[in-house]
């Protein structure tokens, strides 16, 4: 390991908005087994420890070097008791018997299995684990389970939507938008965000963000979703329509969804050749269309992550008495909306500097 005097003294900020956080990881070791310990929180239905494991990883992400020893760990902001004994079990064994045994523990991994399906969360995961379900053959087979549409589609699609989403993949995916765009309205363009933005290789989905010309912006996914189905290669799709209203203050309930015009879909992806014999697979898309002048904003909220997005909106409310969500920025002293043409403006009008999207894998 390298020694994390390389950086002298420069304290770490509790708040991920306040941190550079790359794709490059030196503690993986750490923020693997935490973030077992944070999803088997929130498997538990308790989100106070989940938020502190997550936390506790998203530090050590930030690192410029591998943690040497548990103690430097004591000079680190949001690593509570249980994440620095789990620290020092790692330091000295290699690894931590609570990770483990949670790793074999039949409900966790019931649980991590039905989440994986798109339309299952940790509620009805829980609700077919407590019917003594273990295996998809199981909920597939029960007669008193009744699927939605979405899981529907997630176990119909199982197999392409579990293969990652890669950057080639995206860029066609990008291509398919671009040309449905031209055909609906040339003067719209689109932006890769999520995952991609901030220069990740793989994702779960592809992210995009559609900048209409003012007032079209409603008008605009579903065009899109008619011009895919039209073409053939939509096999999902959940349409969800603005009910944006200007004057609403912004929600500082990081869990509430933006009330933007967006979608969520399943395409088909042409491919050249396929393990299942079909010239195309799967890929989970989501398609956000803010009103141009809220532009900036639903960039910044979609390119997450989301530890980096729920910091950048709690050090805005707690460091600067202003409410940041997906839609606006507010400051409460004046009463006044903060207006924004770019991201740098809000972080600007927050008195943060900048940070590049791919320093936000927080
Ligand atoms: N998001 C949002 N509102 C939604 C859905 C997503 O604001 N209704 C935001 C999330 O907060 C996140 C970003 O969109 O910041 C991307 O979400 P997601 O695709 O789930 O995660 P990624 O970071 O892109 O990770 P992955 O590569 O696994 O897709
Ligand atoms: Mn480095
Ligand atoms: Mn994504
Ligand atoms: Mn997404």
């Amino acid at each position: 390991c390298v020694h994390l005097s390389a950086t002298p003294e420069s304290a770490v900020s509790p708040y991920a908005c306040q941190r550079r956080t790359t794709l490059e990881n030196h503690n993986k070791i750490f923020t693997e087994a935490l973030e077992v310990l944070a999803l088997n929180s929130e498997f538990s239905g308790n989100q106070g420890s989940c938020l502190g494991f997550r936390r506790a990883a998203s530090v050590l992400k930030s690192l410029p070097a591998a943690l040497r020893s548990p103690e430097e760990a004591l000079r680190l902001p949001c690593l509570g008791d249980n994440s620095r004994a789990v620290l020092e079990e790692i330091c000295e064994c290699g690894s931590s018997s609570r990770v483990e045994e949670i790793q074999n523990d039949q409900r966790y991994r019931t649980m991590k299995l039905f989440c994986s399906v798109f339309g299952v969360g940790p509620k009805t995961a829980e609700s077919w684990f407590c019917r003594g379900l273990k295996t998809f053959e199981q909920v597939l087979t029960e007669p008193s389970i009744r699927l939605n549409r979405m899981q529907t589609a997630g176990f119909l699609f199982y197999e392409d939507i579990s293969v990652p989403v890669s950057r080639a993949e995206a860029a066609a995916l990008k291509m398919m938008m671009e040309e449905a765009l031209l055909f609906i309205n040339p003067s719209a363009t689109v932006t890769i965000t999520g995952g991609f933005r901030r220069g990740k290789e793989f994702g779960h989905d592809v992210d995009f963000i559609i900048k209409a010309p003012e007032g079209q912006e409603d008008r605009i996914l579903p065009a899109v979703i008619k011009r895919f189905k039209s073409q053939n290669v939509l096999l999902y799709s959940d349409f969800q329509k603005s009910t944006f209203d200007l004057r609403q203050l912004p929600n500082h309930r990081f869990e509430a969804m933006d009330r933007f015009s967006k979608c969520f879909l399943l395409v088909k992806l042409q491919m050249q050749e396929s393990r299942t014999g079909r010239n195309w697979r799967a890929v989970r898309v989501d398609l956000v269309a803010p009103p141009l002048e809220r532009f900036p904003y639903a960039l910044l909220g979609w390119t997450g992550s989301t530890l980096f997005e729920r910091d950048l909106r709690r050090f805005a409310r707690l460091e600067r008495g202003k409410l940041l969500d997906n839609h606006t920025l507010y400051d409460k002293t004046t009463k006044t909306f903060l207006p924004a043409n770019t991201e740098e403006d809000i972080f600007q009008h927050l008195g943060l500097e900048y940070i590049e999207p791919w320093q936000r894998n927080a």
